[in-house]
């Protein structure tokens, strides 16, 4: 399987909460699928939605310093000056991640953008590595976008199979997926769908269905109390990922048959 698949949304519509969930209920239902969950929001924190141990933090890619410096050729937190553009980044994703229960998570981190154009040598490493794990990867690839999904660039949006606009009940929802739907289109990805989340009664359904036309819904995932009570606890939601309600299943049962 090589699924990629990104996930964008406003801030608080559950993004990270569905990431984790559908990379978790992926690798349950493919057990041969290696899976790579990217945390590609600065605000994200997909290792507790994983089940991963919080206590040692993970460095994120863009803080590997000597890495980068050994890759590119320059010094992070320099701009201008030559470095090399195409850096090897092939073998960061094993190096770098944490795995748990067949989802292996990679913190990417954020790059100080110094103006709108920065070709500094930590977004030269996020964006050759964004690349790699999108076309150059034969496994399925979760990706936790912050709104602007920045990191994925004009080369790499056509081979991802699905951006995920989350999306909760009310007239805002709106305003937010269609920028987000610009943007993705802007940078030609084909296929974004919405998918409802929070979902309390059969009027929010009616209400995200009727305030974006033109959408195709990937699903509707229902407000769980598990998810509260997990993130009150600080465990993951669902420890036995084969326990997911349906509607969870559902979703994760279309998007396996995206893959090519
Ligand atoms: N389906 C759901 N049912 C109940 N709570 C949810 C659900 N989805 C998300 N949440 C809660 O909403 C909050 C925001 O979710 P999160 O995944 O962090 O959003 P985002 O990544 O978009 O900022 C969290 O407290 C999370 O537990
Ligand atoms: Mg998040």
């Amino acid at each position: 399987m090589s699924l990629k698949l990104a996930v964008g949304g406003k801030g608080g519509v559950g993004k990270t909460t569905i990431t984790s969930l559908i990379a978790r209920s992926i690798a349950a239902l493919n057990k041969e699928t290696k899976v790579i969950a990217i945390d590609a929001d600065p605000v994200a924190n997909l290792a507790a939605g994983l089940g991963i141990d919080e206590s040692k933090p993970i460095t994120p890619v863009s803080e590997l310093s000597d890495l980068i410096a050994e890759r590119t050729g320059a010094k992070p937190g320099t701009m201008g000056g030559f470095f090399t553009l195409n850096p090897k980044v092939d073998d960061i994703p094993d190096r770098f991640s944490i795995e748990k229960d067949g989802v292996k998570l990679l913190v990417m981190g954020t790059v100080q953008q110094g103006g709108s154009g920065c070709i500094c040598p930590e977004s030269t490493i996020l964006k050759a590595l964004m690349t790699h794990l999108v076309l150059g990867r034969n496994e399925v690839v979760v990706m936790d976008m912050e709104a602007g999904i920045e990191h994925l660039g004009r080369a790499t949006s056509g081979s991802v199979d699905a951006l995920i606009v989350v999306v909760n009940p009310g007239k805002r929802s709106r305003v937010a997926a269609d920028k987000i739907r610009k943007l993705g289109t802007d940078i030609g990805i084909k296929n974004i769908v919405v998918l409802g989340n929070r979902i309390k009664s059969d009027d929010d359904k009616k209400l995200i269905k009727e305030s974006m036309p033109g959408y195709e819904i990937l699903g509707f995932i229902p407000e769980m109390d598990e998810i509260a009570a997990s993130d009150r606890d600080g465990t993951r939601p669902f420890d036995d990922i084969t326990k997911i309600p349906e509607e969870l299943l559902a979703v994760t049962r279309k998007l396996i048959a995206l893959d090519a």
